[in-house]
């Protein structure tokens, strides 16, 4: 049977990687988190104190860096991360990292390696648009800021990390702005996919407007 591609797109706290994942249970396809793949490299660059300025070995870094789903969680270099990545402190620099070229290049290629070789739900800002241009189902995900920043906030804090709402609300913004206004590959909706306003939605409503939309799967 030909692979099925699935993009889900949209800014942080949309609720893109909470959806991909029990759709992705449903319909027995691969979920795979190209945030989470961002996340890592920046987790790499900043435990090894590597400049984002310095090109060069930040292209050694992500030559020697082995990123991999297993079991719906993320190994860098064969460690689980899965924990790690969500630090504020990587919320502060993923941007500013998955906006250097050779980063995104890189990551590119192995999103779409995974999406020839398997069926998939794939979530993150440039899916519909670049990484994956041909997928059969597109979907842009938004809310308003504010509810994004209350479901971050609340995220946060059952994971340990004391951060005020201000403070998740205007790394948000600032997260928008970066990802949106960047030269490569910026956030932004393709124009065949379906927008899907989160705001006020439970996630189960959310899901059943999408698995509607894919019920040829
Ligand atoms: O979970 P959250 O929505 O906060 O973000 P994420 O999906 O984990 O992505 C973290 C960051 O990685 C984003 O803010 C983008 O800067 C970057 N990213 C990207 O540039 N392209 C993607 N396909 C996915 C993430």
């Amino acid at each position: 049977m030909d692979k099925v591609s699935i993009a889900i797109d949209g800014p942080a706290g949309a609720g893109k990687s909470t959806i991909a994942k029990k759709i992705a249970e449903a319909k027995k396809i691969l979920y795979i988190d190209t945030g989470a793949m961002y996340r890592a490299i920046t987790l790499k660059l900043l435990n090894n104190n590597v400049s984002l300025k310095n090109n060069e070995v930040i292209l050694e870094t992500l030559e020697s860096t082995g990123i991999e789903f297993k079991e719906g969680s993320i190994y860098l270099d064969g460690i689980n991360v899965d924990q790690e990545i969500r630090r504020p402190e990587i919320n502060k620099n993923v941007s500013e990292v998955a906006a250097i070229p050779c980063v995104r290049k890189v990551l590119v290629n192995i999103q779409r390696k995974i999406a020839e070789n398997n069926s998939v739900i794939m979530d993150g800002r440039d899916i519909g648009t670049r990484v994956l241009p041909f997928a059969k189902y597109k979907f842009f995900l938004t809310a308003s800021v504010d509810e994004r920043a209350k479901r971050r906030y609340i995220e946060l804090k059952k994971n340990g990390y004391e951060q005020s709402y201000e403070e998740v609300a205007e790394e948000i913004s600032k997260r928008d702005k970066m990802d949106t206004e960047r030269k490569l590959d910026p956030l932004r909706k393709a124009e065949d996919a379906i927008l899907v306003d989160t705001t006020g939605k439970t996630i189960d409503e959310v899901i059943d407007t999408i698995i509607e939309k894919i019920d040829t799967i």
